[in-house]
């Protein structure tokens, strides 16, 4: 795959840049990148903090050759990419289902994935925030997130990681496109304390289940075993870890 990167000073979204550019033409490997962005999208809804040099506002487009039923494996595999990269600056971090990279339990980076039809067929945008510095994060972020500084106190830039990660995008993405989706799995199982035995609750449109994850389906479904030993297969949902529960004596 060829790497083409535009960078913006400032842009809304790089994911809704990225989309257009997609619907315009770009070909498979056109990244994204913004020094900030003034109306950065998370997932339901959600509004992404995009302060100026805070994070690495990034977003790539790709043109998948696998079955559309695969193509949540699109996530996971931007997921083990970014765990990577972080991995090469001496960080060690968890792949918390099925988007939110952790450090220390905390979100360190969140991944959007988006797919657009084109003239050119179906393209899939992978947006990736990876928050560089939390000084000014707003109080309520400050309790469950962190960022590349405050867990190594290294200073990097946009520029440092945008290399790395596209080595690593590309490296794990050609293994997809080459048909061997159970090779993405395992990376991710090999990658993550979330691929089986956690307790969780899962938030699913309105309503909530615990239970104990028990494996990915091929499609990267989240298996969750419940109490009474069912098996629920999880396609989209906010995953939170439950802590043990003291058992008062
Ligand atoms: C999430 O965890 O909710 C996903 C957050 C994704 C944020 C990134 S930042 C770059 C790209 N552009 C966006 O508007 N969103 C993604």
């Amino acid at each position: 795959m060829n790497i083409n990167i535009l960078k913006l000073e400032s842009v809304d979204s790089t994911n809704t840049e990225a989309i257009k550019q997609a619907r315009a033409g770009a070909s498979e490997g056109l990244c994204v990148i913004a020094r900030q962005q003034t109306a950065g999208r998370g997932r339901q809804g959600r509004s992404w903090v995009s302060d100026p040099d805070s994070g690495l506002y990034f977003s790539m487009v790709l043109r998948p050759r696998i079955e559309g039923r695969l193509l949540p494996l699109i996530t996971l595999m931007a997921g083990i990419a970014v765990h990577d990269t972080l991995a090469g600056f001496g960080l060690k971090p968890d792949i918390k289902w099925v988007n939110d990279l952790l450090v220390e339990d905390k979100k360190i980076c969140g991944i959007l994935a988006e797919a657009v039809e084109t003239p050119a067929g179906l393209a899939v945008i992978v947006g990736i925030g990876i928050n560089l510095r939390s000084d000014n994060f707003p109080s309520e972020l400050a309790a469950t997130a962190t960022s590349i500084e405050a867990v190594t106190g290294l200073r990097l830039t946009a520029d440092d990681l945008a290399r790395p990660l596209t080595d690593q995008l590309s490296e794990h993405y050609s293994v997809l496109q080459q048909g061997h989706t159970e090779t993405i799995i395992d990376r991710w199982r090999q990658r993550s304390t979330f691929f089986s035995g956690k307790a969780i609750k899962v938030d699913i449109a309105g309503t909530s289940i615990e239970g104990v994850t028990d494996g990915l389906e091929a499609n990267g479904a989240l298996r969750v075993r419940m109490p009474n030993g069912d098996l629920r297969i999880v396609q989209a949902g906010d995953v939170h870890q439950l802590r043990q529960r003291k058992i008062e004596l």
